[in-house]
């Protein structure tokens, strides 16, 4: 029996979240239409990516007052700003006077933003400062920038466009708080970032990360490193854990005997270590991750960060920035193209991977197939993404 009505779109059907329950009972794919659906993907970027905490950027980028970042929420721009008393803001780029983007550019410092089209004014905390040739009566503590929620955790700074309450996010990210307390992430800095530009839905690209089905016969150089007998094996060197509806999950990663990090080689590719791996703390590996596109792995010596950034239904932006410790200086300490290697080769051949499979499933051939045992992780994003569109009513 198919569970699969293929309609001519995923909204007419009956409820999505119900017919991705019906898919996770019998251990199955998903079906091809809710990869390749312009309406459906609008219907997530308001259900999923403006409803969730979706990361921004590091405090490293927001150390200064005026400093500030801008982020794409579900195709929303949202600016996170550092106030001259050291406040962050969350404030939607959108003037409050006839509606131009404030800033256009990914990063930057300010006293006001100012808008580009007829100079309104704004402080780095959103209020209006400055509104020429308004009449008599104006009053421009009605018009701030409108407001997102920020949070922190861990020097990862977050925002949240939900207009209304919001899940709390150190309570969200509690689990992995002692696992990854010794990389004192905080404290780190941004060695490189490299932004990918993947034809491939967002979900696609979001179950690629949670699985290593596919690692032994795609990621050469990340198995040189990374035990995948023991993954396979899922004896005690990985323990994954999941918290918040399986939004979060996090996991030690198991290396090889002798490997400390994840490089080609197995040792630092940074030799200033992070946080207590400094001061001797035995080294080990880990991530932890929150959907819908936060995903982090922390080495002793250098941590990646990911941010997936839905663009168009077959189109997704993929932030990945480097970390390393605060002191380490490139050149010196580290050579960025090493540092970066094993990651940047591996997410060249997950996005291949993603383009194909986004291919595939637009095929009227195709037919969800069933989920192995190393696929668990991605059943655990089928149920969160059922919850999160099941809580939009969709
Ligand atoms: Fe921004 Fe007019 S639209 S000042
Ligand atoms: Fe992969």
């Amino acid at each position: 029996m198919s569970v699969t009505p293929i309609a001519a779109s995923s909204l007419n059907a009956e409820r999505v979240s119900e017919r991705v329950l019906a898919h996770l009972e019998r251990g199955l794919a998903l079906p091809g239409d809710l990869y390749t659906d312009p309406a459906l993907f609008a219907e997530e970027m308001r259900a999923v990516f403006q409803r969730q905490w979706v990361y921004a950027g590091h405090v490293s980028q927001l150390a200064n007052a005026g400093d500030f970042l801008t982020v794409d929420v579900g195709g929303q721009s949202v600016i996170v700003s550092r106030d001259r008393a050291g406040e962050l803001h969350g404030l939607v780029n959108v003037c409050r006077h006839r509606g131009t983007l404030i800033v256009d550019t990914p990063c930057g410092n300010v006293r006001n933003f100012v808008c580009p089209y007829h100079q309104w004014a704004y402080a780095p905390d959103g209020t209006l400062r400055g509104a020429p040739r308004m009449p008599a009566g104006f009053d421009r503590e009605q018009y701030p920038l409108k407001r997102v929620h920020t949070g922190v955790w861990n020097g990862l700074v977050f925002v949240n466009h939900s207009p209304g309450e919001v899940d709390d996010l150190g309570a969200l990210l509690e689990a992995p708080d002692e696992l990854m307390a010794p990389f004192d992430i905080a404290s780190a800095r941004v060695a490189h970032t490299e932004v990918y530009e993947v034809a491939a839905n967002w979900k696609l690209v979001w179950e690629n990360s949670q699985e290593c089905y596919h690692c032994n016969a795609n990621h050469p150089e990340f198995i040189k490193t990374f035990d995948m007998k023991a993954f396979v094996a899922d004896d005690d060197s990985f323990s994954l854990t999941f918290s918040g509806d399986r939004r979060m999950q996090c996991a030690t990663f198991p290396l090889r005997s002798g490997a400390v990090s994840l490089t080609m080689t197995g040792q630092p590719a940074s030799r200033q270590l992070l946080g207590r791996f400094g001061s001797g703390l035995a080294p080990y590996t880990a991530a932890a991750h929150l959907k819908p596109g936060f995903a982090s792995v922390f080495s002793p010596d250098y941590g990646i960060v990911f941010m997936d950034v839905p663009k168009s239904f077959d189109r997704t932006e993929v932030r990945v920035q480097w970390l390393v410790a605060p002191g380490a200086e490139a050149g010196v300490d580290y050579d960025v193209e090493n540092l970066k290697r094993v990651w940047d080769q591996t997410n060249r051949q997950d996005w291949a991977l993603c383009q194909s499979v986004q291919r595939g499933v637009a095929s009227p051939d195709f037919e969800p197939g069933p989920l192995s045992l190393d696929e668990q992780s991605v059943a655990g994003f089928y149920h969160s993404y059922a919850t999160m569109m099941a809580a939009a009513g969709l």
